[in-house]
């Protein structure tokens, strides 16, 4: 082939690459309110940032005739770009091609931007639209699985690992997002879980839609999975963008100052929040409100133990990490989910140089056989172990109550609290 030739049949090959599963599977995917993978990308990155790596990798799978099968860029598009300005890496897989199934080299296109956004110590965003495992390529996709897990379980606590789930996520394709720091997940199009329904009825007989088996909804309300819900694609990006402004880039790096901003103390005046008897509940967000910055709180899993409140704000500009009790809801208790809950984000926080500010008004643990049963002590160890081995700053602030086990528990002066105000 001449030189003229080979440039022709590369524009070719990009072209065709470009163009994903083409028209008919674009389309499908457009009916059911999905962007496309591109599209993804294009919306979440700051514009024309863009840079693809590994766009016309292809298969080499054989059997099952997989050798007459053409699956542009392996099902996956990855790269690097900016987000707010600042360097991520990052993948989309592309349902459109062979249902986004994850072969082995989809997984190394995977595995090479991770290794990439280690080697940069920038952050890996991860939008997942898969059918799971490549069924033609049996054991390799397994391969491809296990190589991806090990570098998130390398990534944590170095880099942000974000996940966007963006259709189906299933089978053991959903522990890599399991793995990461933060999921986001989106009404009608996210679907997660181990076993899909028609396993479920086949084996036990037990019939359940897709949705109230594994939607958005459910990830952030009943399985604590999800941390973040959006009723489309475009608020979904928007929130990732917000989350990106409290966070550093990497565990070396520190997040982005801010010019201090007074709270808003005329909508949020603590007299007004707290009532005087211990009993009465109130919001304990507007107390957070009452001394953030501007008034900003961003809240992470809202919709899941709801008892125990965690999310960033700003104190004189900088990031900061609440944990508070939610008086508003079961009166605040400590309990299985929100000693999970807290002690995750409290890992966090440590992980990323970012501080703790504990709000404390609580009556103590939930009793009950249930908490007991469902392992109370073994979660609730999960809190106490992240609040002692945190060496960030830790401020405590008892605001009415702090009873029985909760007292210690919630980053008392024992647990090596900085400073506890009451
Ligand atoms: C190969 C797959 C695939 C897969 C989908 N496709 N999933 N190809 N391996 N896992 C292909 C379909 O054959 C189809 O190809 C195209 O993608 C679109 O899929 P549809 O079924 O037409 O789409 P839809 O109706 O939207 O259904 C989506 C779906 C369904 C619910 C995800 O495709 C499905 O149930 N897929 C299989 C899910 C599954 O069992 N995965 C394995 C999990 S085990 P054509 O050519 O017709 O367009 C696993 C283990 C990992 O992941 C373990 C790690 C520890």
């Amino acid at each position: 082939m001449g030189l003229k030739q080979k440039s022709t049949d590369l524009r070719n090959r990009m072209r065709n690459a470009l163009k994903g599963g083409g028209d008919k599977a674009i389309e499908k995917q457009k009916a059911i309110g999905k962007l496309t993978a591109r599209e993804r990308i294009i919306k979440l990155l700051d514009p024309k940032s863009f840079h693809e790596y590994d766009l016309l990798v292809e298969h080499a799978a054989k059997d099952f005739d997989m050798n007459k099968k053409y699956l542009p860029g392996d099902g996956v598009i990855t790269g690097t770009g900016l987000l707010m300005g600042h360097p991520v890496c990052i993948y989309a897989q592309d349902f459109t091609v062979a249902g986004g199934s994850l072969g082995w080299m989809h997984a190394k296109k995977i595995t090479k931007i991770m290794d990439h956004a280690l080697k940069l110590k920038v952050p890996i965003i991860g939008i997942n639209d898969s059918g799971g495992a490549r069924i033609q390529e049996g054991v390799n996709s397994l391969a491809g699985y296990g190589e991806i897990f090990f570098r998130n379980t390398l990534a944590s606590g170095v880099i942000p690992q974000i996940s966007v789930i963006l259709g189906p996520c299933a089978g053991g394709a959903v522990y890599s997002p399991a793995l990461t720091d933060f999921v986001f997940v989106v009404e009608n199009i996210s679907k997660m879980f181990i076993t899909g329904p028609e396993v479920i009825k086949t084996v036990l007989g037990e019939e359940i839609s897709m949705e109230a088996l594994g939607g958005a909804r459910v990830h952030c309300e009943t399985t604590g999975n999800a941390h973040f819900y959006a009723e489309s694609e475009e608020q979904c990006f928007s929130q990732i963008k917000s989350l990106a402004s409290y966070i550093p880039w990497n565990n070396s790096a520190k997040a982005k100052n801010y010019p201090k901003k007074s709270p808003k103390t005329r909508q949020y005046k603590i007299d007004n929040i707290m009532p005087g008897d211990a009993k009465q509940p109130y919001d304990v967000r507007d107390v957070i409100k009452a001394i953030s910055d501007d008034s900003n709180f961003f809240e992470i899993m809202e919709l899941f133990a709801q008892n125990i409140v965690i999310g960033f704000g700003r104190l004189d500009g900088k990031t900061v990490g609440y944990v508070a009790n939610q008086p508003m809801y079961l009166a605040g208790v400590l309990d299985v989910d929100s000693s999970d809950k807290a002690a995750r984000f409290i890992r966090y926080c440590d992980s990323f140089d970012i501080p703790l500010v504990t709000l404390v008004d609580l009556p103590g643990y939930l009793p009950g056989v249930d908490q007991e049963h469902a392992g109370v002590i073994r979660h609730g160890a999960k809190l106490l172990y992240a609040y002692s081995e945190a060496t960030v700053p830790k401020i405590t602030l008892i605001m009415r109550k702090a009873y029985g086990g909760g007292y210690i528990a919630m980053c008392s002066h024992h647990l090596r609290a900085d400073f506890v105000f009451a």
